[in-house]
């Protein structure tokens, strides 16, 4: 684990350092260094036109990252900032292309974390932060994910506890007319509108320009299911009849009990859902289990970041492909 002036120094030597932020664990370099930037992307495996998030220190460091910026972003940022909110603003043209994966426009947040805010603050750069776990996988939120998932490969970990929010940032498009959500998270669609009083834009974009928006990302290991909590039960049984062992993860525990299945109480409340889901995904996967089964969360606007991460999480199984 690194103090924080053992990471200032490792990042102002082009290191690849791991942060605690409020939402999930980041994978920090200096965004005006463009060889660890690079580093950034081979740790992770990730492709080079997958954007990554610059993360500031104050307000006044945006106008070295963005030009053109709309007068409702400076509003937005004093209300929600430091926070879990991203906005993609036009970006700056001086800033290196390498880290908007080609593109015009560039994701800025200030976090919240006290750690990482002290980072930030100490540094005056931006640090140019993906989830720190490698491409389409869970993101981590807790120190010993990153550790789990990267060893080595990287030159230390901050460690800030177990992050408080558990899923990314809301991220908010600015650089177009008709502002929009392009991945819901803990500050909800509603919270903005409220906030700005008028609705914001629900035009799906075409491309994938937000990895997090692939169909299938943030995937465990163990094949995950969405399933209604009329149809647990039911299900259970056919999959006892083929043999498998199960993980469930439900409100209240299953009628059907067996040593198959390992059950798990889930969170009534959205806020904790949110802050246990990575960790509880990467602990089914280390049971024996075949699959994961998860009870669909209520379909309210609250619970929209959960309900995202969850479908693309699922979104590589069925459940039919485990019924012989
Ligand atoms: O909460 C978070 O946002 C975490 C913490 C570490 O801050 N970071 C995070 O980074 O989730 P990452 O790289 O896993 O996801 C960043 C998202 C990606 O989906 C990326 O495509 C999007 O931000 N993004 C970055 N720049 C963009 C841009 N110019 N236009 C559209 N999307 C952009
Ligand atoms: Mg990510």
């Amino acid at each position: 684990m690194l103090t924080i002036e053992e990471s200032i120094q490792h990042i102002q030597l082009g290191g690849v350092v791991a942060i605690p932020t409020e939402t999930v664990y980041g994978l920090a370099a200096d965004a005006s260094q463009p060889e660890a930037v690079k580093r950034i992307f081979s740790i992770k495996g990730r492709p080079a036109d997958h954007p990554l998030i610059v993360h500031i220190g104050s307000v006044a460091q945006v106008n070295d990252w963005a030009e053109d910026i709309p007068a409702i972003f400076w509003l937005l940022a004093e209300h929600f900032w430091p926070g879990p909110l991203t906005f993609i603003l036009k970006k700056n043209p001086q800033v290196n292309k390498l880290i908007s994966g080609g593109q015009d426009t560039i994701a800025l947040r200030i976090p919240s974390h006290q750690k990482v805010l002290q980072l930030l603050v100490a540094l005056k750069c931006g640090l140019a932060a993906p989830s720190a776990n490698r491409f389409g996988h869970v993101s981590p939120t807790t120190a010993q994910h990153v550790i789990d998932e990267f060893g080595d490969d990287i030159d230390g970990v901050i460690d800030g506890g177990a992050c408080e929010v558990g899923i990314e940032s809301t991220i908010l498009d600015l650089s177009i007319k008709q502002p929009r959500i392009l991945r819901p998270g803990q500050i909800s669609q509603q919270q903005i509108e409220d906030f700005l009083g008028f609705p914001l834009s629900t035009i799906k974009q075409q491309s994938p320009r937000v990895p997090g928006m692939l169909k299938a990302h943030y995937a465990p290991v163990t094949p995950l299911v969405l399933v209604e909590k009329s149809a647990l039960d039911s299900q259970l049984m056919k999959l006892l009849d083929d043999n498998l062992k199960i993980n469930v993860w439900s409100v209240s525990r299953p009628q059907l009990q067996h040593t198959n299945i390992f059950w798990q109480p889930s969170p009534s409340d959205n806020k904790q859902f949110a802050k246990v889901l990575y960790h509880q995904l990467r602990q089914f996967d280390q049971t024996a289990a075949n699959i994961t089964l998860i009870q669909c969360p209520p379909d309210l606007p609250e619970w929209y970041g959960v309900i995202d991460r969850l479908t693309r999480a699922a979104a590589h199984f069925s459940i039919d492909s485990f019924r012989s």
